[in-house]
């Protein structure tokens, strides 16, 4: 196999796809992009433009028009992405439990998804990609030289998810209602549900390490690369 390696890492909410994407491509020297910033940034949008989200033809005209821009972060906040809206940073508004409360009725619209798939295929690049997402096997880059669905219970995804944001204890079973609610939609739309690629490899995450994730990860490369990849230094 040669040219640029796509990995493609799917999952439900707080499995790890995003931590566990970033330090991959980090050790790899890839491009690492998280669509779910896309789908969150139409979630502001459609917010601020006062849009009814079951009205499928409001959201049609706002993702043809809507200027979002997803760039490598500027601010040191522990950030992924820059991501603009109509040039203003909202990254600071795309993880709160208002946006969590509706990004994924934003997301099981078809015009959205149809609207942000060009998007996404085209930030394959670089010497390598890691694309994080929900059908980013199944649907986004069904070529991927290798797909993974990551998983765990929803108790330990909760339990990551709030140790991510850094809230009390108290807030555990509000956070695990919220990315169950999440994934009920999110597995059970008509359009690119959220389901395991036919040929994904499956790693429960429940009890490993970032680092062992990754490790698992890059052995799956080297296998199907039939050679060490490249690492940076
Ligand atoms: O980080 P977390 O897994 O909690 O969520 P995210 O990856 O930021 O995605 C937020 C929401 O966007 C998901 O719950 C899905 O509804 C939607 N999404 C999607 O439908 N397809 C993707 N490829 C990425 C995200």
């Amino acid at each position: 196999m040669s040219g640029p390696f796509v990995v493609a890492l799917d999952g439900p909410a707080g499995a790890g796809k995003s931590t566990v994407g970033e330090r991959l491509a980090s050790r790899l020297g890839y491009f690492y992009f998280d669509t779910g910033v896309l789908y969150r940034a139409i979630a502001v949008a459609a917010r601020r433009a006062g849009i009814d989200l079951l009205d499928e033809g409001a959201l049609a005209r706002l993702v043809t028009s809507v200027d979002i821009l997803v760039r490598p972060p500027t601010v040191g906040d522990g950030r992924q992405h820059d991501v603009l809206l109509g040039g203003g940073d909202i990254t600071p508004s795309l993880r709160t439990p208002e946006v969590d409360g509706i990004v994924s009725q934003v997301a099981a619209s078809a015009a959205v998804r149809h609207g942000l798939i060009d998007l996404q295929r085209r930030q394959v690049q670089g010497t390598g990609t890691v694309m994080v997402g929900r059908d980013i096997g199944t649907v986004v880059l069904p070529a991927a030289d290798l797909k993974v669905f990551l998983d765990a219970s929803p108790s330990e995804r909760a339990r990551r998810r709030l140790q991510q944001e850094g809230g009390p204890v108290e807030d555990l079973a509000r956070v695990l209602v919220s990315i169950e609610r999440r994934d009920g939609i999110d597995a059970s739309r008509a359009i690119a549900p959220l389901t395991v690629a036919a040929d994904a490899a499956t790693i429960d995450t429940e009890g490993l390490t970032v680092e062992q994730v990754v490790d698992q990860i890059v052995g799956l490369i080297e296998q199907r690369r039939g050679r060490r990849p490249r690492v940076s230094a």
